[in-house]
Order: structure tokens, then C-alpha cells, then sequence
């Protein structure tokens, strides 16, 4: 009978451990997408600023200054990527992307009219790399 009672006591110690892992992992999931929010909407308010008078406000390279552009920008929900900026043979990954952004197209041989952006930091340029990404959906 005591030895019932002790399985019956860790039994409910495992059931009480194993909630509480839940709960700290709900707490540590609900931290994360509140971390994660801002993080989208600093992209798309970067791109909106910096990016969409070229790319246009979708990304489909038909912002307001795109006829002027000789090379037209690209249209990003299209995914033809051009730059393999790091010679892994693959052309817009996140890695080519954000090197096209820091650096602009021209240091890869493209058009010298999109700008670099090398003042923005890392995490800028990350936020604005997830934010093509859901234009390209
Ligand atoms: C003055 C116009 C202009 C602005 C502003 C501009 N771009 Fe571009 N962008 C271009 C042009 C033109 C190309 C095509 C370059 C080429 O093919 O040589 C391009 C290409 C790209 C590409 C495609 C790279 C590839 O591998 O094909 C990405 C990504 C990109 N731009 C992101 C951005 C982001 C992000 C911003 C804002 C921070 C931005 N651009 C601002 C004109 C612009």
C-alpha cells in the first residue's frame, strides 16, 4: 500500500514537472513573438523609406523613380535573383541579399543606381531581408 502511495506521489511530481515545463516553454514562446513583431515592422518601415520608391510598395520593381532607372529593380515576388555575392552558387539567399543591400548591386557588377546602405546595422538589414521575403509571398 506505501509502495502504491509513493508511485501515486511521483506520479503526480511528474504530471506537476511536466506542466510547468509547458508553461515555461508558453512563456518563452509568447517572449519570442512579441520580439519577433517588432523586428518585421522595423523592415517594413525601412523599406518603405529607403526602398519602395524603387522597388515599389509591393516589390514588384514598379515604384515611383523605376522608369527613370535604366536596369529596372527587380521584381521581387518574381524570386530571379541575380547576385551570388558569396560564390556558394546560389544567388539570393539571405547571405546575397543582405550583401546587395550593405553593399549595393555595383560591387557585384550590377547597376550603380540602387545605392549601398552600409551605415545600416546588421539587424536593420536582417529586418528588411524578412520583410522581401513576405513580399515575395
Ligand atoms: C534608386 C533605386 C533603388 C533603390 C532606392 C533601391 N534599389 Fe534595390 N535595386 C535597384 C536596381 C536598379 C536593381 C537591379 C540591379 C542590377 O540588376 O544590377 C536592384 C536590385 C535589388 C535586389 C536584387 C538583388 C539580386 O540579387 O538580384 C535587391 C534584393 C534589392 N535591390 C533590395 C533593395 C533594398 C532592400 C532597398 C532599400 C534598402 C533597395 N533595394 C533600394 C534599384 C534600387
Amino acid at each position: 500500500m506505501s509502495c502504491h502511495r509513493k508511485t501515486v506521489r511521483q506520479w503526480t511530481r511528474g504530471v506537476v514537472s511536466a506542466s510547468l515545463t509547458a508553461l515555461v516553454m508558453m512563456l518563452a514562446a509568447a517572449a519570442y513573438s512579441q520580439q519577433s513583431a517588432p523586428v518585421q515592422t522595423s523592415g517594413q518601415t525601412l523599406y518603405e523609406g529607403l526602398c519602395a520608391s524603387c522597388h515599389g510598395p509591393e516589390g514588384h520593381g514598379d515604384g515611383v523613380v523605376a522608369d527613370d532607372v535604366l536596369l529596372r529593380p527587380r521584381d521581387f515576388a518574381l524570386n530571379a535573383f541575380k547576385f551570388d555575392t558569396d560564390a556558394d552558387w546560389e544567388t539570393g539567399t539571405d547571405a546575397d541579399l543582405a550583401n546587395v543591400i550593405k553593399y549595393g548591386p555595383a560591387a557585384y557588377g550590377g547597376s550603380s543606381r540602387m545605392p549601398p546602405w552600409e551605415t545600416l546595422s546588421g539587424e536593420d538589414i536582417a529586418s528588411l531581408v524578412v520583410y522581401i521575403r513576405q513580399l515575395q509571398q
